[in-house]
């Protein structure tokens, strides 16, 4: 039996999204909901068209509730534990397209408290330094300003702490225990982090005092905190929540997850030329051991770490990810010519976002909301 482990603070092995599904008790965004989302959007994102989103909570409930005119605002989040990858950024994408075709409120949470509390080594000045440079790169995706509130939770716990305190106070130490495998060895701050998580799913509930349901996108490691969430909105009488759940982009050494961990398995926004360079030589892909046996028998892009690279970001496309996917099938394409015209690919989009990234460091204040 094949080993994985997907919590929200690890995730390691070979990832089985359907048991994901099944033990976290989610259901797939299948293809009556696409069309659903399509019938409102206009259109449908490639991340959702390619199932990288696949899973969700209540997100049919919501469009319907959308339809009826019960009006929802979106709520991602970020741990500021160092520098961002490409991997961070899927989630983000989706969010600002479903801000765009939806004309919706957006809060996004930085959890330094969080970080700081998980990671042994990582002081809390270090943490909110991060914080302040990762709000670079998800303003650097051009959320619009007028509908976005970012917040890094040391500095707006104000605001969030009523809200915390409520939902703690309907967690006990066995269920926290339970949904995040913890023992009694971990922090007492660790074990109330789960209730700052969830504040920001009802703050808006809390400010309008009408109905507003929540839509959480995030990578589906995020999902046992809002399972609490949700178990407790009832209790509180908040709508419940409801999510859309992403994969992990694919690492370049292989594994699944690209992890911050292992330094040449991802490549962050910060690295320069040669460095993207460097690493997508080194990365796995799904090619042969020779050049004659790839001419005769051809590639297998579905191992091939590369290819991943041009399904979850660089090709958005789909004919033209069929034909780069047909194309090394039948040896047409050797890796080497993969790899070269994936690297100028993430240095150009790599050159675009630190130039965006440069200019967000004037347009911070449009953005942040403190205490
Ligand atoms: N815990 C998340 C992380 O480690 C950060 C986060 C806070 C988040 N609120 C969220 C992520 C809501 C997704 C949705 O990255």
């Amino acid at each position: 039996m094949e080993e994985f482990v997907v919590t929200p603070w690890e995730v390691r092995g070979k990832i089985n999204y359907d048991k994901l599904v099944k033990n976290f008790g989610t259901k797939y965004i299948d293809e009556s909901l696409l069309q659903k989302i399509k019938k409102l959007t206009g259109d449908l994102h490639f991340l959702l068209r390619r199932k990288i989103f696949y899973s969700h909570r209540d997100l049919d409930k919501l469009l319907n509730d959308y339809e009826r005119g019960i009006p929802f605002y979106l709520y991602t989040g970020r741990g500021p534990s160092g520098h961002v990858h490409l991997g961070h950024l899927i989630p983000w994408i989706l969010t600002k397209w479903l801000q765009d075709r939806f004309n919706v409120k957006l809060l996004f949470q930085i959890t330094d408290d969080e970080k700081f509390l998980f990671k042994k080594t990582l002081s809390l000045e270090d943490a909110l330094n991060y914080a302040y440079d990762n709000i670079l790169d998800i303003i650097a995706l051009g959320f619009d300003h007028r509908k976005t509130e970012i917040f890094i939770d040391t500095e707006y716990i104000k605001s969030l702490y009523k809200i915390a305190l409520k939902v703690a106070k309907h967690l006990t130490y066995s269920t926290v225990k339970a949904a995040f495998g913890f023992d009694s060895s971990y922090n007492i701050g660790a074990i109330f982090f789960t209730a700052i998580q969830s504040a920001p799913a009802f703050i808006e509930y809390e400010r309008n005092k009408r109905l507003i349901n929540c839509l959480i996108p995030c990578a589906i490691d995020q999902d046992p905190h809002f399972r609490l969430t949700r178990d407790v909105a009832k209790v509180l009488k908040y709508p419940k929540p409801c999510l859309i759940h992403s994969k992990f982009f694919p690492s370049l050494s292989g594994l699944d997850k690209m992890s911050s961990s292992e330094e040449v398995s991802c490549i962050y926004v910060t690295d320069d030329e040669e460095l993207v360079r460097k690493k997508i030589w080194k990365a796995v892909t799904g090619g042969r051991g020779t050049v004659k046996e790839q001419r005769e028998k051809g590639g297998i892009p579905k191992n091939c770490s590369i290819f991943m690279y041009y399904y979850y970001l660089f090709e958005p496309d789909d004919n033209k990810l069929r034909e780069i996917e047909n194309k090394c099938k039948n040896g047409e394409l050797l890796c080497g010519d993969c790899k070269e015209d994936l690297i100028l690919r993430i240095n150009k989009f790599l050159k675009e976002h630190r130039k965006k990234r440069e200019k967000a460091k004037d347009l911070i204040d449009k953005y942040l909301v403190r205490d």
